[in-house]
């Protein structure tokens, strides 16, 4: 078992380790004391992981209610957090209980902004059951819905209490929600460093997956720390997510967060060298990574409707737009661009 503790306006730990879905009941009542709870999750991950955590929390004391949504991209919206919002209060949810997340990203972030914002904010515990949930967005506070007019524009910046992460449930994951982790993992490596890069590309990992987890999970945390707000370097986080966001909405969510981050770190490296941006050429390296992690290399959108959507992405600053310019592996920079350049950038890249 591993255990990485993030320092931002709270301080929390994050468990990492096989099996601890059957303790986290001991782990949250340990860490917020005994409170009711409200398990909110998928039907997917309900079906799989529902009935073992609810009774783990029963087991030691905890009144649960749960609030099960469709799994999907497609939930994650203003009607669905409107009706956690009702659920709690229906189930009279008090200001010392807490949510507790049960699942990938989706559910880490639409239940964070029900917490964060009913009765003006209360506890939660995450306990992500996604590659990608583990290493990101379980970490950080970054809670939020998508509107029509793009992803993530309705949101709050609120720490979890607790994030439990069961290295087990990455078993039943299938091989292509595997990879969207995998493309975090790989935009980790390229903010890091050759030695955990070189390690996700060469998709041969899964025996060290514990370790892997807590290295990603210490890279976010050490951003987190300097920079919980996302005004400065917590930006770089964001690698290949400008594109990215842009091939989601463009493909009306059919393709997932981490293969559009994929491809958006594909794109955006390969313009970065043709347009002299940067003396290296990294994008061979990334492409090679994202081949042995079962990820995309290419989408049929044309760089006209990627510029345009990536035109409404939220992290237009102004006049800018920020792209995360990799120069190396391990050697990535902030560099405002000019909105009316996108469409050649975009070009460039794909
Ligand atoms: P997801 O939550 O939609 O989960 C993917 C699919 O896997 C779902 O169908 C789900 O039901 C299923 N699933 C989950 N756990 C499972 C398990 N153990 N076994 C079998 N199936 C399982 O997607 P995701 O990739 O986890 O998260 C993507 C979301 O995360 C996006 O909305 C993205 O914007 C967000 N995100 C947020 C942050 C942040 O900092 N808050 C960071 C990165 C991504
Ligand atoms: N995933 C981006 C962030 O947490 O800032």
């Amino acid at each position: 078992m591993k255990k990485v503790t993030v320092s931002a306006t709270k301080e929390y730990d994050v468990v990492i380790g096989k099996g601890l879905l059957e303790d986290c009941g001991k782990m949250i009542v340990k860490t917020v004391g005994k409170s009711n709870a409200a398990i909110i999750t998928d039907d997917i991950v309900d079906s799989i992981y529902g009935e073992k955590v609810e009774k783990s929390l029963c087991e030691c004391g905890i009144k649960v209610s749960k609030f099960v949504f469709k799994n999907g991209e497609e939930s994650k919206n203003l009607e669905t957090y409107c009706e956690i919002l009702e659920f709690l209060a229906e189930n009279k949810l008090k200001r010392n209980d807490i949510i507790v997340a049960l699942g990938g990203g989706v559910v880490g972030d639409i239940a964070g902004y029900a917490a964060a914002t009913y009765l003006r904010g209360i506890k939660f515990v995450q306990i992500p059951t996604t590659f990608l949930a583990a290493i990101d967005s379980s970490v950080g506070g970054k809670t939020a819905v998508n509107l029509k007019a793009g992803k993530n524009l309705a949101g709050a910046f609120h720490q979890p209490s607790l994030v439990i992460c069961d290295t087990q449930t990455l078993e039943t994951l299938s091989a292509d929600r595997f990879a969207d982790g995998a493309a975090e993992a790989i935009k980790y490596g390229v903010l890091d460093g050759e030695e955990l890069f070189e390690k996700i590309a060469s998709g041969d990992y899964i025996a060290e997956i514990e370790d892997i987890i807590a290295k990603c999970v210490e890279i976010k945390a050490e951003v987190v720390k300097n920079d919980e707000f996302d005004t400065g370097m917590r930006q770089l986080l964001n690698l290949g997510h400008t594109i990215g966001h842009a091939i989601e909405k463009c493909s009306n969510f059919e393709i997932t967060h981490g293969h559009a981050v994929a491809l958006g770190m594909l794109y955006i490296s390969r313009a970065a060298y043709k347009l002299k941006l940067v003396e290296k050429d990294i994008s061979d390296k990334i492409l090679n990574a994202l081949i042995k992690n079962n990820l995309p290399v290419s989408c049929s959108f044309s760089p006209e409707e990627l510029s345009e959507a990536a035109g409404s992405d939220k992290k237009r600053n102004a006049d800018t737009i920020n792209f995360i310019i990799p120069k190396d592996i391990g050697d990535c920079v902030i560099k405002p661009l000019n909105p009316q350049d996108l469409l050649k950038i975009i070009s460039a890249g794909m």
